[in-house]
Order: C-alpha cells, then sequence, then structure tokens
C-alpha cells in the first residue's frame, strides 16, 4: 500500500492549502515558501514505517516549476536519509487543475504507475548556482498570502513580460518572489533593491511604468511610491 503526497510545486500553490488538505488520505508538502517542505513529510514517514510513497506534484495556478525539480529533491533526500528508506515513486504527470472535484479522481488515475525516484537524478546544485549573480536591481515580489489575494500572481506575470519586453536579463534586474514584506494593506507590494523603493497596489499598469521609469530610466515612480 503506497502512501501518496500531494507536492504543491509552485509558489502560489500554498494558496490552495485548505483544498488540498481535504483531499482525502493524502499527505501534503510544498516545494517552496510553505511548510511542510517535501523532505520533512518524506522523513516523517520513513521514520513511521512507511515502505512504499507516491509523490505526485501539483499546481493548481499559474506556471508550476519544472517536474525535475521534484524529482531532484526526492533524490537528494534518498541520498541523505540515514535510515531504510521507503520505496519511492513519482507520477508521470502535475496534477494540473485548480477544482476541486476533478483533483480527488486525478490523484487517483496519476498514482496509479508512477515511477522510481532511484537516488541518482541530478542533485540539487549546479556550477552555474555557484555565485551571487551580478544585478542592478533586485526587484522582490511579495507573494505573501494578502498580496497573493489581492492579485501578485498577475502583477508578477506582468512583470515576466515587460522585463523581457525591455530585454532586461537576470544581470539587470533579479526578480525574487517572496513572502509577507509586511505593509498588506498596500497588496499587491513590490519592493526594489537597493534603492529601498517600495510600491503598494501594483498591478500590471503599475509594472509597466515600474519597469520604464524606475528600471530602465532609474527614477522611482513617486506617486506610486509608498512612504518609508
Ligand atoms: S502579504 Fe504582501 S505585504 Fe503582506
Amino acid at each position: 500500500m503506497h502512501e501518496v503526497v500531494v507536492v504543491g510545486m509552485s509558489v502560489e500553490d500554498p494558496a490552495d492549502r485548505d483544498k488540498l488538505a481535504r483531499l482525502p488520505g493524502v499527505h501534503l508538502a510544498f516545494l517552496q515558501l510553505a511548510d511542510p517542505p517535501l523532505t520533512r513529510v518524506l522523513t516523517d514517514l520513513a521514520d513511521g514505517g512507511a515502505t512504499s510513497v507516491v509523490l505526485a506534484g501539483y499546481s493548481g495556478r499559474g506556471e508550476p516549476p519544472a517536474r525535475s525539480w521534484l524529482r531532484r529533491v526526492a533524490a537528494h533526500w534518498l541520498r541523505e536519509y540515514a535510515g531504510p528508506a521507503p520505496e519511492l515513486l513519482l507520477t508521470h504527470e502535475l496534477l494540473l487543475t485548480a477544482d476541486p472535484s476533478e483533483l480527488a479522481e486525478l490523484v487517483d488515475q496519476a498514482t496509479r504507475q508512477p515511477r522510481p525516484v532511484t537516488g541518482s537524478e541530478s542533485p540539487l546544485t549546479s556550477p552555474a548556482w555557484e555565485e551571487v549573480p551580478r544585478h542592478r536591481h533586485q526587484v522582490l515580489v511579495c507573494r505573501g498570502p494578502r498580496c497573493a489575494a489581492r492579485g501578485a500572481g498577475e502583477t508578477a506575470a506582468a512583470l515576466t513580460i515587460e522585463l523581457m519586453r525591455h530585454r532586461l536579463g537576470d544581470d539587470d534586474v533579479l526578480v525574487t518572489q517572496t513572502g509577507c514584506q509586511f505593509p498588506c494593506n498596500q497588496a499587491p507590494v513590490v519592493s526594489v533593491q537597493p534603492d529601498d523603493v517600495w510600491y503598494g497596489g501594483v498591478d500590471a499598469a503599475a509594472i509597466a511604468e515600474i519597469v520604464t521609469e524606475h528600471l530602465v530610466g532609474g527614477v522611482p515612480v513617486e506617486e506610486r511610491r509608498l512612504p518609508r
């Protein structure tokens, strides 16, 4: 008998925690920005004597990260776990639906013929990730609960498109998704470092202005700036 772990993949999936927690007979874990992390859930299951665990990646909102990340993290845990590890299996497909009525059936289908995680998969590290990246600005996009509920997903998507439109890469503007940055009443919140400029109510129109005037032109958008 398999234990089934549904793993929220993207930064937005923690917002679906309550929906996922209602799925019958599954454990819940997250790959990023929320507890419990997958590694802790796997350790708890292994310590509790589980012999077989199936991982089903979930992403009900927006773009999920590559499924390979789930495989890498699972393989990392397999290599590191000190005791006798359970058989670890991964579904072929991600669960890509925001519809709660479809989820239980999808979990059932996806977990019927999973493939094994062997521990020989790619590591969590890469030479490309060794150094702190050079960048002119770092834009911190709040994906905390209040900002997420008030459109931070659309804000982040608009930022990606606008940076591409201006041909700005990671060397120019490093975008980082964060948890709550605290001025939740001003959601969605975006801050620009090292300038220490904070913006509130950042919708797609605001993003266009912030990118053009601040990140390209070097001048903060005063009328959208939060007081410091
Ligand atoms: S949730 Fe974004 S500032 Fe608190």
